[in-house]
């Protein structure tokens, strides 16, 4: 991580001053050091140039932490799946399997093959619509930050594909943040394979109980954050709290009625954010004031199983056909 956060951190859990040892550095980037909260004494490290500022009350569905490492420890002991998976041509597998093999190449740290497999995956997943729709929000982002170098939080970063873009187009550090440590060790590796790695820092936080001090970010994005971030509570407030700027967010809604849906969205805890019809009123009671721009309705269907490993679903949602409507949400 960049050493301008060092300013711009509290402790996540009492919100507390920290007094920080730092024992590893190279140039403005911390590769290991302690943070100590001067109040409740809760230590939070950094390892692997990764600080890691998880708090020990909150319940966590960590999928990369569960997929990615079930999905190598499968593999290991079923040795003809993986064979059929990892020993054939890369154009014979259906795009799930594509993009699983990606997962075992990143793992084994081949990630020029991985990102072969992804290219090749992504337009087999998703329709050219939906991919479209996605990266015009992308652009849209990038064109409201244009201009401006202060450093852009990126929230629920995973596989860190809004990090990547502007981090390829804009001249601000970009803060790439997950709750999974899995997911951001794989990122560092990722950003170092690309060449990006002295663009970007990697903190490990729970969106709903961050590490920032009051007012302390100018600018945080997401992509998707808000469509996977179970159980939000209080998470608008939260960013209110760390928020002096802007939040611009790729955000994607369901349809009114879309009941199939709704119901598996609820039952995962992620429906408060998901409809037109809530978001607004949650975001202006948690202070915001917030703007919908960049509208863009895409036909959206369960993602296709591969065959290799038809038990393993890529999204977990939506889980029937829908149209969704992604727009950037942009809140200050
Ligand atoms: C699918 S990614 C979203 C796409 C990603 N932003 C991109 O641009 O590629 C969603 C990520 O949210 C993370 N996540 C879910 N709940 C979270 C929380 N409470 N705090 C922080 N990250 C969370 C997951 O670990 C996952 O990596």
């Amino acid at each position: 991580m960049h050493d301008f956060l060092l300013d711009m951190l509290q402790c996540p859990a009492c919100y507390g001053a920290l007094s920080w040892k730092l024992d590893e550095q190279r140039a403005d980037r911390i590769e290991e050091a302690e943070a100590l909260c001067t109040v409740c004494g809760a230590t939070y490290p950094v390892r692997e140039g990764i600080g890691l500022f998880l708090t020990p009350d909150l319940p966590r569905a960590d999928l990369w932490e569960q997929t990615d490492s079930a999905l190598m420890r499968y593999l290991r002991a079923h040795s003809g799946v993986k064979r059929a998976l990892m020993n054939v041509a890369l154009h014979s597998l259906a795009p799930a399997d594509q993009f699983f093999r990606a997962l075992v190449l990143e793992e084994l740290g081949k990630f020029a093959q991985a990102k072969a497999a992804v290219d090749l995956a992504l337009p087999g997943i998703y329709s050219e619509a939906y991919l479209a729709c996605v990266v015009g929000q992308f652009e849209h982002i990038a064109g409201r930050l244009t201009g401006s170098v202060d450093p852009i939080i990126d929230l629920a970063s995973g596989r860190g594909a809004l990090a990547e873009f502007l981090a390829r187009r804009l001249p601000a550090p970009v803060v790439v943040t997950d709750f999974s440590p899995r997911i951001l060790r794989r990122d560092r590796r990722w950003f170092e394979f690309l060449g990006l790695s002295n663009r970007i820092s990697l903190l490990a936080f729970d969106a709903r109980r961050t590490p920032f001090k009051d007012g302390a970010v100018t600018t945080l994005t997401t992509n998707q954050g808000l469509a996977n971030i179970q159980q939000p509570g209080d998470l608008l407030k939260e960013l209110r709290r760390v928020v002096g700027g802007v939040f611009l967010a790729v955000a994607q809604f369901y349809p009114e009625g879309d009941e199939a849906n709704a119901a598996a969205l609820r039952a995962h805890g992620l429906d408060a954010l998901l409809f037109h019809s809530s978001a607004p009123a949650q975001f202006e009671a948690a202070g915001w004031e917030v703007e919908f721009a960049n509208r863009c309705a895409v036909d959206a269907a369960p993602t296709s199983p591969g065959d290799v490993l038809p038990d393993v679903q890529i999204d977990a949602f939506p889980v029937a056909e829908t149209t969704l409507e992604f727009c950037m949400l942009a809140a200050r």
